[in-house]
Parts: C-alpha cells; structure tokens; sequence
C-alpha cells in the first residue's frame, strides 16, 4: 500500500469534517489521506491552518502538488473525481442540480447549528442574543421539514453528497442537541438515518460522544 499523498485538516466533531471523511470511505480513499485532527473556534484560530487555508476554517484537503482545497463542497467534489465508482455527486443533467441542491439545504443546517453551538457554548451568556438563536433553531427546523415532506424518497434512493450532508447534519444534531427530539416530527427522517447510520462509513466516522 502507498503512502497518503494528501492531508485532511479536519476535526472529529466536525459534521463539514464528516461529509469529508464519509465520502472517502464510501469511495474507498481513506488510504490516500493522512488525518491532521485541529482544534479551532471563531476565537482560537489554529496557526497550520490558517497557512493553510488563510479562512482558518475547516476541512481543508492539501494535495501531493502543494494546492490546498477548501471548503467541504470543494473537497467533496474533487474526491469524487479521484475514483472509478459509481460518481457521488451526480455529473450532469437534472439530478445533478436537485442532489446539489438538497446538499445546499443540508450544509445551511450544518451552518445553523454549528453557530448555534458557537453562540451558546463559547459566549457569555449575558451576550447571547435570544433572536437570533431563535432563528437558527427556526432555519433547522424548516429544513428538516422540507427533508420530511419533500425529499425522504428521493433520499433514499441513493447515498449520494445529498444524503451524505444531511446525516452529517443529523448526526450533528443528535450531538450537540441531544434533546431536540427531532425524530418524532420527522418520522420519515428518523427512519432513513437509522438505515444510513447502519453504513461502515457512518460507523467508522461517528463524532466523538
Ligand atoms: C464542535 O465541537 O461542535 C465543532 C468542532 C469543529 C467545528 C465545528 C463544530
């Protein structure tokens, strides 16, 4: 076996990190990566990565020539052009503009939550701001509706980037909002995540409890 010619600066609790590192065990590439696992918030940016990615922001995937990708969608989509399988993220004609779509849907969840936790784990809380909290919760639960009653089926029929986004989203969810209860209003949803968690890529990349 070859040595890995990229680093992925990633880290575990991460759900963008996740989109990564489920994607290269579905397609088979985790080999082709060795994993540089960084703390980073808003407040405590990580030195590597910034030289790296000047956004400070994870993931970010540096290659064998020296080019460093960022972000998450970025990576995902050259990763799906590094191997011979089935594409993940569809190359043309309608279904590739509806998948990309409902990984958008999936990656402004992330977005959400991920600043959710920011703001009530890393602020003061007498500097929260209740509203804008409420509006995050709000972008969530839109989303998830929409995933309910709109997408479930289409879900289902591939793992694809779409899927792939929003069970990173879920299972961040489930991570950093334990009691939100998602899963008895969308029924559906909880249904297909509790099919997709049963995949190895799933298995093999759960965020830390
Ligand atoms: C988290 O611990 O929730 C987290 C870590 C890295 C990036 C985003 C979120």
């Amino acid at each position: 076996m070859s040595a890995p010619s990229m680093t992925l600066y990633y880290n575990p609790a991460s759900p963008f990190s996740r989109k990564v590192l489920v994607l290269l065990h579905e397609t088979g590439q985790t080999n082709r990566v060795s994993l540089k696992p960084v703390n980073v918030t808003p407040v405590n940016p990580n030195n590597d990565l910034c030289q790296e990615n000047p956004a400070g922001k994870l993931p970010a995937l540096c290659l064998a020539d020296g080019n460093v990708l960022h972000d998450s969608r970025v990576i995902l989509d050259y990763l799906d052009h590094q191997h011979v399988g089935n594409p993940l993220i569809p190359r043309e004609g309608s279904a590739r503009w509806r998948r990309l779509t409902l990984a958008s849907l999936a990656d402004a969840l992330l977005d959400a939550a991920v600043l959710i936790r920011y703001e009530t784990f890393l602020r003061p809380a007498q500097k929260q701001w209740a509203e804008w909290l409420d509006n995050q919760q709000e972008k969530i639960a839109r989303s998830l509706s929409y995933f309910e009653q709109e997408a479930v089926t289409e879900l289902s029929s591939h793992f694809d980037i779409a899927s792939i986004s929003l069970a990173a989203g879920l299972g961040y969810l489930d991570l950093r909002q334990p009691d939100l209860g998602w899963r008895s209003r969308y029924p559906r949803l909880g249904a297909w995540y509790y099919e997709v968690c049963q995949r190895p890529s799933m298995i093999a990349t759960q965020p830390p409890a």
